[in-house]
């Protein structure tokens, strides 16, 4: 049946909705083209302010934990029989969670050019592993207090998470997911990577940036 690539489709389309890119030209800027230049909450905050860094940061998480959250009921309200077809719920909670993480770092509504995963990864990991979630949370929201830099929390962060679902060795498919998702993380970080080796990393409340 069709019931799971539909659903896993749906993922994507929701998962490359561009929220910061939306936020940003609603309020008269091209994110591409300021600050880090980047999509995501942390250049939304920096460019248009906090609350509209809150606002993103919120909408990208929904965009990753909504379809987890849902993919399962949705897809037993359409057909009884999907479940064994597809092995397991985690299964199906990972394609959702990888499809709407695939959807925010290449949407197609941009020309595959997204953001960098924080947000829409924790969403999805809120639901898929809550306690390696809850690790990385407290580790980015320390990070970020002790460095003030958004980039070296969310490394930290997916370093943690990573660590702490092999630590408690759950469903290989979420492991999987927890790992690649994280190596991704940081590959989309390697600009911010330059700049924290160099010393010239932005921490929170400078304002905009001198250089990309
Ligand atoms: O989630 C992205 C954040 O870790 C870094 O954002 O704009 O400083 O590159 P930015």
């Amino acid at each position: 049946s069709l019931t799971v690539p539909l659903l896993w489709l749906m993922s994507y389309l929701v998962g490359a909705l561009p929220f910061g890119y939306l936020v940003g030209r609603w309020k008269g800027v091209d994110l591409f083209k300021i600050g880090s230049g980047n999509i995501g909450a942390t250049n939304v905050g920096r460019v248009l302010g906090r609350k509209f860094g809150i606002l993103v940061f919120v909408l990208d998480f929904l965009k990753g934990a909504i379809p987890v959250a849902v993919v399962v009921p949705l897809a037993n309200l359409v057909s009884s029989d999907v479940l064994p077809t597809f092995g397991s719920a985690d299964v199906l909670r990972v394609g959702a969670a990888a499809f709407a993480f695939l959807g925010h770092l290449f949407p197609v509504y941009l020309r595959f050019r997204g953001g960098k995963g924080v947000a829409t990864g924790a969403g999805a990991v809120a639901v898929l592993a809550p306690v390696p979630f809850a690790a990385a949370l407290a580790t980015w929201l320390l990070t970020a207090l002790v460095s003030r830099m958004v980039s070296l929390a969310s490394l930290a962060a997916v370093a943690v998470l990573s660590a702490v679902q092999l630590l408690i060795g759950g469903s290989a498919v979420v492991t999987g997911f927890c790992v690649l998702g994280s190596l991704l993380v940081a590959v989309r970080h390697r600009s911010n990577v330059g700049r924290l080796i160099r010393g010239t990393e932005s921490q929170i409340g400078d304002g905009l940036m001198r250089q990309n």
